[in-house]
């Protein structure tokens, strides 16, 4: 068992540490109320390459393993989840299922353009009626020999209104249930395809979510990912690893929550000392810094074994459901222990506890995690 990074992940960690204090710190409050998309700072992290961590460099990726990205979100989101949101799925919901399941002519045309940061991609699963039921697909795809008619909706699609390219789950044969379930490849501008109205949410109001239309959109049969039938298994699979850039985001959520209130702690004097001096204040910093390297665990374990090849839906379920619920609570510590600061915007803490909230609700909420969970357990 080796728990030390190699100096090539630490390299990473400091690079990642560095563009988010000096790049995604400034002006974070004011995109946070503007519910402003940080276009620039994408184009940026392109550059960077965390925009294609993981993709092979032969498709414009940075050939980094999980570790490298789970690093990479975690700086990211101490300072700004927005920006590791959508960092989170172009990664993992869009450039790794297209790499892995694409073909060499999808991969050539749309995966070397979202890997370097070019294009912006956007995973449509969810529906009115179908979040955490996803195989009540109710957009349907209707095959027509070469191409496939598209009628539906999707909501709270994240990058929603500055995507190029939408990976979008559809229905092509209800019969069939789940296996009658597939995935396409929508560019942005088809006809047909229209952008509904941007969410005005809680937290993470930097990333970009929408309502998205399809009425009679045709999408070439080239476009559709894998064999027919194949989009609720290409879902699943792909979530899988989602769930790993949502826990690492959850747990730098947590732990840029945590050095805040650390520091703030060491500042602030009550009763004529500073508050780290008090109990009852160590004693929820023991809980927070406890709490977040539990949750660390379990986060790097299912990196890990994604780069091992190994079945990791079990392991990101659990850093998933365990990492969100760390962020939520230690967020709310947070802000306790900065006092009526705590509930000011310039102190951050109040941003990083709305946008911990998230975390237990998209790409599976904590039930959905409690089911893949308890069905593994209970399969044997
Ligand atoms: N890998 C491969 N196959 C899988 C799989 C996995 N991880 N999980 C399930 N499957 C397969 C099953 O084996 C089964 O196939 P067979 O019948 O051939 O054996 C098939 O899929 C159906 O599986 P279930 O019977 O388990 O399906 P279910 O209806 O009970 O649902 C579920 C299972 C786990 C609850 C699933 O519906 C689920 O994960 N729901 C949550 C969806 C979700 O995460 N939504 C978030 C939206 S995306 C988002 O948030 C993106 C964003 O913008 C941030």
């Amino acid at each position: 068992m080796e728990f030390s990074l190699t100096e090539e992940h630490l390299m990473i960690r400091d690079a990642a540490r560095d563009f988010a204090q000096t790049e995604l710190f400034p002006g974070v409050i004011e995109r946070d109320e503007k519910q402003e998309f940080p276009k620039e700072l994408v184009r940026k992290m392109g550059d960077l390459g965390f925009m294609g961590i993981m993709v092979d460099p032969k498709y414009g990726g940075s050939g980094m393993d999980t570790i490298s990205y789970v690093l990479i979100m975690e700086e990211l989101s101490k300072i700004d989840a927005s920006a590791s949101v959508i960092v989170s799925v172009n990664n993992s919901l869009v450039c790794y299922g297209l790499e892995k399941y694409g073909t060499e002519a999808q991969k050539e045309k749309y995966l070397t353009k979202l890997a370097t940061g070019e294009f912006v991609g956007a995973f449509c699963l969810s529906e009115p009626e179908a979040g955490s039921d996803a195989t009540s697909q109710k957009t349907t795809a209707i095959d027509m020999g070469d191409h496939y008619i598209v009628n539906g909706t999707k909501n709270w699609i994240t990058n929603g209104g500055r995507s190029d390219v939408y990976l979008v789950i559809a229905q092509t044969d209800r019969e069939k249930g789940h296996r009658g379930i597939n995935a396409f490849i929508v560019e942005k501008g088809m006809p047909g395809f229209d952008i509904g109205p941007k969410e005005n949410k809680l937290g993470i109001r930097g990333s970009d979510t929408h309502t998205l239309q399809f009425n009679d959109v045709k999408v070439p049969k080239e476009n559709r990912i894998g064999e027919d039938g194949f989009g609720f298994k290409f879902a699943m699979k792909t979530l899988s690893g989602g769930r790993i850039g949502i826990a690492a985001q959850a747990l730098g959520i947590a732990s840029g929550a945590y050095e805040l209130a650390l520091k703030y702690s060491k500042e602030r004097k009550a009763f004529g000392t500073e508050i780290c001096n008090h109990q009852a204040i160590a004693f929820k910093l023991a809980d927070m810094v406890t709490e977040i390297e539990a949750a660390r665990m379990l986060v790097m374990k299912a990196a890990w074994d994604k780069d091992q090849d190994n079945n990791y839906d079990f392991s990101s379920a659990m850093a998933k459901l365990y990492a969100s619920k760390v962020a939520m609570e230690q967020t709310v510590e947070a802000v306790q222990i900065h006092g009526g600061n705590g509930f000011v915007k310039e102190y951050h803490v109040e941003r990083l506890m709305r946008d911990a909230k998230i975390t237990q609700i998209y790409e599976g909420t904590s039930e959905i995690q409690k089911i893949v969970i308890s069905r593994t357990v209970l399969k044997d």
